[in-house]
C-alpha cells in the first residue's frame, strides 16, 4: 500500500513540474509567476481542489507521442476567494508553450461545465501560445468548445479573463466574450494577427507590445477592463474585484459589514460644482466620497476618459456606477463612450447589481469622426441598455443634462427609478448660448440683446425645477447629503419587481 501511496505523490509531483525546471526558470526570467504559483496567489490559502492533473494528450504525431505532460499544459479546478467558490484555469506555459491541445481544452469545458451547474464565476488566467499545432484541427474544434460555453455561461456567471502571456489568433475570442479581460504590462500581449503577419499584409512595424499589449489595450482599443504591473498586483487585484460580483445571475452580490454611515453627510460636496458652467470638476471625487470607505473599483480608467464606469458599495451593498466625466471632452457621450458604459450596464442588469447614474452630459460629441464612425448606432447601444435594464436605477443629476444625452443617461423617462438633481442642475434641450443662438438668430449681431436673452434662458430653463415641476426628477437635493438618499433609495429598491415582455432576445443595434 505505502508503494502505492509513493506512486501516487511522484505522479502528482511530476505533475507539478510541469515543463521542467529550466523552462520554469525561463518563466521566472520573464517576470511571470508559473501556472500554480498563480493560483496559489489568487485562492485562499490551501483552498483549490485540482482536477485533471493526470490528463495527457493523445496525439502522436510529429513525435508528440513522446512529449506526454500530466496535466497538458493547463491547471485547472476550483477553489475560495475570501471563502466564495470559484472555478480556475490556469494555462502553463512551460508545457508546449501553454498552447491549447484536444485535451487541454477538455479540462477547461469541465471546470466551465460545473461553474454553470454549482453557480460560481470561472476565472481564466491565460498564457498561451495559441492552438497546438501538431494538433491541427482537433485544437481548432477544443477551442470552438470553449468558445461555445462562453457564449451560454454569459449571463450566468461571471467570467474574468487575466491575459498573462500570449493570447494570438483565434484564442482571443474566449477571453472577448468574457465579461472582464485584465492584462499584466509588459509581459501579455493579444491580437488576432501578430506582428510579422502585420507587416508582411500592410506594411507596417510594430512590436508586440505596441499592438496588443496591456497599454494598447486599456487605453486605445479598450479590449483591456484594467492593466497591473506585474502578476501579484494583478491576482490580488482580482481578488478584490471579485468580491464585488455575485457568484452568479441568481445569486446577489455578497453584503458587507461597513463601519461608513448611510447617512454619512459630505460637506465639502457643496463646493464641489464651479460656479463657471464650463470649468471641469473632477467626477472622480464625487463617486469617492459618496461609496463606503471611498472604495470604487474603475474600469477602463485609460479608455474613453469622458465616461467613468465602475464598482463601489452602498450601505455594504454592490452598486455599478456610471458617470460623466467633465475633466474628459466636458463629459460629453461619443462612440467609445457609449459602447463602455453600455456594456457595463447590461453586465449590472444580467447580475442584479443595480445602478447608480452620475449625470453632467452636454451633449453627444460632434463632428465628422463621430458621424461617420456611427454614433448614431453606437450611442443607441447605451440608450438602448439603460432602457431594457430592471435592475434598481438612482439617478443624480450633478449639473448639465442636455438633449438626446438627458433622455440616455437613466433617466425618469427610461425607467429611472429615483432621479435627483442638485441645485446646480441645468436640465434642458440644450445649453443657453446654443439655444438662443437658433431661437433669436435675427439678433445674432447685437451682443447685448444675445447677452440678455442668454441670460433669460439660464434663468428659465438652466435649473433642476422645470424637471421637477413636471416630474421627471422626484427631488432636488443638496449635494452634501447625496450619500444619504441614494442609500435610502437603494435600500427602498432592494424588492423591485419590474419584467420586460417575454422575447427570444432584443436586437441591440451591435
Ligand atoms: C505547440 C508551441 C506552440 C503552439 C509555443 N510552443 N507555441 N507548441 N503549439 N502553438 C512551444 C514551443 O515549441 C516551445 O517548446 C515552447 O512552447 C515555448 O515556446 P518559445 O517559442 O520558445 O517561447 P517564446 O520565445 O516565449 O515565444 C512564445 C510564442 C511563440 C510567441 C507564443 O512560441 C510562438 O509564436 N508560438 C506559435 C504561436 C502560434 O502561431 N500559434 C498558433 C496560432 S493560431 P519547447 O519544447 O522548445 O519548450 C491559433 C488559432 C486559434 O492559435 C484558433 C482558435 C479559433
Amino acid at each position: 500500500m505505502r508503494e502505492i501511496l509513493e506512486e501516487l505523490e511522484r505522479r502528482r509531483e511530476a505533475a507539478r513540474q510541469g515543463g521542467g525546471q529550466r523552462r520554469i526558470d525561463a518563466q521566472h526570467a520573464k517576470g511571470k509567476l508559473t501556472a500554480r504559483e498563480r493560483i496559489s496567489v489568487l485562492l485562499d490559502e490551501e483552498s483549490f481542489e485540482e482536477w485533471d492533473i493526470f490528463v495527457e494528450h493523445r496525439c502522436a504525431d510529429f513525435d508528440m507521442a513522446d512529449k506526454a505532460v500530466p496535466g497538458d499544459g493547463v491547471v485547472t479546478g476550483h477553489g475560495t476567494i475570501n471563502g466564495r467558490t470559484v472555478f480556475v484555469f490556469s494555462q502553463d506555459f512551460t508545457v508546449l508553450g501553454g498552447s491549447l491541445s484536444e485535451a487541454h481544452a477538455g479540462k477547461i469545458c469541465k471546470v466551465m461545465d460545473h461553474a454553470m451547474r454549482v453557480g460560481a464565476p470561472v476565472i481564466g488566467l491565460n498564457d498561451s501560445g495559441g492552438a497546438r499545432i501538431q494538433e491541427g484541427i482537433d485544437s481548432l474544434a477544443g477551442y470552438a468548445e470553449v468558445f461555445q460555453r462562453n457564449v451560454l455561461a454569459s449571463g450566468v456567471i461571471p467570467q474574468i479573463s487575466m491575459i498573462m502571456g500570449p493570447c494570438a489568433g483565434g484564442a482571443v475570442y474566449s477571453p472577448a466574450i468574457t465579461d472582464f479581460i485584465f492584462m499584466v504590462r509588459d509581459t501579455s500581449y493579444m491580437y488576432v494577427t501578430g506582428p510579422e503577419v502585420v507587416k508582411t499584409v500592410t506594411h507596417e512595424t510594430v512590436t508586440h507590445e505596441e499592438l496588443g499589449g496591456a497599454t494598447t489595450h486599456s487605453s486605445r482599443s479598450g479590449v483591456a477592463d484594467g492593466a497591473f504591473d506585474n502578476d501579484v498586483e494583478a491576482l490580488l487585484s482580482l481578488r478584490r474585484f471579485i468580491d464585488f460580483l455575485p457568484a452568479s445571475n441568481v445569486d446577489e452580490a455578497p453584503q458587507r459589514e461597513v463601519a461608513d454611515p448611510v447617512d454619512r453627510a459630505e460637506a465639502s460636496l457643496d463646493t464641489l460644482i464651479p460656479d463657471n458652467p464650463n470649468k471641469p470638476y473632477d467626477m472622480h471625487e464625487l463617486i469617492t466620497k459618496v461609496v463606503d470607505d471611498g472604495d470604487f473599483f474603475e474600469l477602463k480608467p485609460d479608455f474613453a476618459g469622458n465616461i467613468l464606469i465602475g464598482f463601489g458599495r452602498m450601505g455594504g451593498a454592490t452598486v455599478g456606477i456610471v458617470a460623466n466625466q467633465p475633466m474628459v471632452l466636458a463629459g460629453c457621450l461619443d462612440i467609445q463612450s457609449s459602447i463602455k458604459a453600455a456594456r457595463f450596464v447590461r453586465f449590472c442588469d444580467a447580475f442584479s447589481i443595480p445602478i447608480v447614474t452620475f449625470v453632467d452630459v452636454p451633449g453627444f460629441l460632434p463632428g465628422t469622426a463621430q458621424e461617420y464612425g456611427g454614433i448614431i448606432r453606437h450611442g443607441a447601444k447605451l440608450l438602448y441598455a439603460y432602457a431594457e435594464c430592471t435592475v434598481p436605477k438612482v439617478t443624480v443629476i450633478t449639473r448639465k443634462a442636455y438633449g438626446g444625452a438627458y433622455d440616455v443617461m437613466a433617466s425618469k423617462h427610461l425607467r429611472g427609478d429615483v432621479n435627483l438633481a442638485w441645485p446646480s442642475a441645468e436640465i434642458a434641450v440644450m445649453g443657453p448660448k446654443g439655444a438662443v443662438e437658433i431661437i433669436f438668430r435675427e439678433d445674432i449681431g447685437d451682443q447685448e440683446k444675445i447677452a440678455q436673452r442668454t441670460e433669460e434662458y439660464r434663468q428659465k430653463f438652466a435649473n433642476p425645477f422645470v424637471a421637477g415641476h413636471r416630474g421627471f426628477i422626484d427631488d432636488v437635493i443638496l449635494p452634501s447629503e447625496t450619500r444619504t438618499r441614494i442609500c435610502r433609495s437603494l435600500s427602498m429598491l432592494r424588492n423591485k419587481q419590474l419584467d420586460n415582455p417575454w422575447r427570444k432576445h432584443g436586437n441591440i443595434p451591435l
